[in-house]
């Protein structure tokens, strides 16, 4: 495989192999610090970042590689310059790419031009590093992949469907609480379900969070205004009322349950701070996470290991 674009990329087997790898770049860091020595990365984002960007960046760098950041106002893809011919340009400077781009089109146009790694660091349909993080996270928590029940609260975008793609390919057990006008895209979930015959993973979609929650071991959220859809504020929040990680749904689930969330989190909205800041969250663990993940994502892709 060349990119990392979409978790529906993966084999089952694959999936489970870079949550492993991960583990090992985590236990060993200084084994893979001269893996992309002398080659440079470019950080493309149309969006603002803190985990994504610093993350890669830190990554790249311990692994004796470089990156450039390009800003949303620096070469304006798609704007100053058509997707395909930027894609062409930067395939004779670069190792790879990660982009962050609103149309999840834009990504796939990319990687059509770009013959280096192409990796997906989060379109308006996935987000497929944070889900290798949550699972590496998960993991370390649990001690497996398959047996926690993890039920995410909150809205059926790229968030939830790289979660619910990753869960099915890991034969894991996943709920997903949603109101009614903001489920995930049928075609994900169609494709997880279909994946989960295989592995054997368990998907089960809700709108109430308190029935989706009863016995959850990772209660998980993310924001319901996502990045570019601030005219959207005020129907989701009304549509959102009722759907926020607070202590009732947390003693809810009838467990010492773990909150997770891919952060940045709006505090008061999606979930409370007193969650935030409880001992059950393991948000910060589940953010360092991001950059083992994705040192083991480059590594794979460019086949240094
Ligand atoms: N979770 C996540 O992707 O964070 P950033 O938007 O800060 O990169
Ligand atoms: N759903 C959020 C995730 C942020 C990491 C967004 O797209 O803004």
């Amino acid at each position: 495989m060349k990119d990392f674009i979409s978790i529906a990329d993966l084999t089952p087997a694959d999936a489970k192999h870079l949550i492993e790898l991960a583990r090992k770049v985590k236990k060993n860091p200084a084994r893979y610090q001269s893996a992309f020595k002398g080659e440079k990365f470019g950080l493309i984002f149309e969006k603002p970042s803190t985990r994504t960007w610093v993350s890669f960046d830190v990554g790249i760098s311990s692994m004796g590689g470089s990156a450039i950041y390009l800003g949303p106002d620096d070469i304006k893809l798609g704007v100053r310059e058509e997707v395909r011919d930027v894609a062409r340009v930067l395939d004779r400077y670069l190792a790879g790419v990660v982009l962050r781009t609103f149309a999840h089109e834009t990504i796939t146009e990319f990687q059509k031009y770009f013959g280096k790694a192409v990796i997906n660091g989060l379109s308006d349909f996935e987000h497929p590093c944070q889900a290798l993080a949550d699972y590496l996270t998960v993991l370390e928590k649990f001690g497996s992949l398959k047996k926690p029940l993890l039920t995410f609260v909150g809205d059926g975008n790229n968030v939830l469907h790289s979660l619910v793609l990753l869960a099915a390919k890991l034969g894991g057990r996943i709920h997903y609480a949603t109101p009614p006008k903001n489920e995930p895209s049928s075609v994900v979930i169609n494709q997880a379900r279909q994946i989960a015959r295989k592995t054997g993973a368990q998907i089960q979609a809700f709108h109430d969070p308190l029935k989706a929650v009863r016995g959850a071991d990772v209660i998980y959220t993310d924001v319901w205004i996502s990045m570019g859809e601030e005219h959207l504020r005020k129907q989701k929040m009304k549509a959102f009322r009722g759907m926020q990680v607070n202590r009732k749904l947390l003693s809810a689930t009838g467990k010492n349950t773990q909150v997770m969330h891919c952060l940045p989190a709006h505090r008061g909205e999606e979930i409370t701070d007193d969650v935030m800041e409880g001992r059950q969250s393991i948000v910060f663990d589940q953010a360092e996470n991001r950059l083992h993940a994705q040192k083991a994502v480059m590594l794979w892709l460019c086949k240094k290991v």
